[in-house]
């Protein structure tokens, strides 16, 4: 019988096998036992489960799918409805990591109420286990509400991408002794509002440092030194995919970028060249069928009107 998939060739896509998802009472033990905890974007499938068997502990559905998935210049254009997409398709690879979805500009600003709809979309429509939301001290109620609702929010503090019509540039913060203090203020405005955990981004590590000390909830860091309780990074920036530009705290753990132009490059020419495929990669069909289709009542094409 002719098969229509090929046996896997790497071990990368193991079947997938019912384990216990990571957990808001997981990431408190994880700060409690210095426990390092690792976080990644993911925006597809595919690459949400390559991460989930890799044992990676969550991931973030972000709103940094604006430019790596959309090519858009910033986050501010990407839609809630955008963010359920990703967050089904990255749903349906996971397993083991908790999935936290981004709240995108303004769907949760304008209003608490807008800010409970919009959340519980991305945990009824998207199956997000969490979400995550910008800002400090402004945004200390809405999360108590989330919370009090049953909805896990992460916070994020320092380098906002949502504000960068404001800011003008992705610039670092908290370089002060007193802004590094804001953030402190912030993050535990954001802690004590019940956020089970606090990105921060773009701050210089001492900063970063003071906050995690300061905090009881764990710290995700994205250029914010080695002293956060986790790090996050975007994994096209990790795996050298996204190449358009390469923030100072990114460390490429692959070349994946060149890789695939390569492939790419190779494809158009082995079909140019007529050596893609080959027989090995065609159907073959029986040999009397074969002879039927070629001399027997089939062999001219039928008559078309
Ligand atoms: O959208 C995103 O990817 C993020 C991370 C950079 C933390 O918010």
């Amino acid at each position: 019988m002719q098969i229509y998939y090929k046996e896997p060739t790497t071990q990368t896509h193991k079947p997938m096998m019912k384990t216990k998802r990571v957990t808001v009472p997981d990431f408190q033990r994880m700060k409690r036992r210095d426990e390092k905890i690792s976080v990644l974007t993911a925006y597809d499938y595919t690459f949400a489960h390559l991460m989930d068997n890799a044992g990676i502990d969550a991931i973030l559905v972000g709103d940094s799918l604006g430019m790596i998935v959309q090519g858009r210049d910033s986050t501010i254009p990407v839609t809630l409805d955008d963010i359920i997409y990703h967050t089904r398709a990255v749903k349906r690879g996971v397993q083991r990591a908790m999935i936290i979805a981004d709240l995108p500009f303004l769907t949760y600003q304008i209003s608490i109420d807008d800010a409970m709809k919009n959340a519980a979309r991305l945990l009824q429509e998207g199956g997000a286990d969490a979400v995550k939301l910008e800002g400090g001290r402004s945004q200390a109620q809405t999360v108590k509400r989330l919370v009090e609702a049953g909805i896990p929010v992460m916070g994020h503090v320092g380098l906002g991408p949502q504000s960068i019509k404001l800011l003008g540039s992705h610039k670092v913060q908290g370089k002060t002794a007193q802004g590094a203090a804001h953030l402190v203020e912030d993050a535990c405005a954001l802690q004590d509002a019940g956020a089970f955990a606090v990105v921060i981004e773009a701050v210089p590590w001492p900063a970063a440092q003071r906050i995690s000390e300061t905090l009881t909830v764990p710290t995700i860091g994205i250029g914010a030194g080695p002293h956060c309780d986790g790090q996050v990074l975007v994994f096209a920036d990790l795996l050298g995919l996204f190449t358009a530009f390469q923030p100072h705290f990114v460390r490429r753990f692959a070349q994946m970028g060149d890789e695939a132009s390569q492939a790419f490059q190779n494809f158009a020419r082995a079909v140019k060249d007529g050596s893609f495929p080959s027989y090995d990669e065609s159907y073959p069909m029986d040999e009397d069928e074969r002879a039927q289709m070629d001399h027997g009542p089939f062999a001219s094409p039928p008559e078309r009107s």
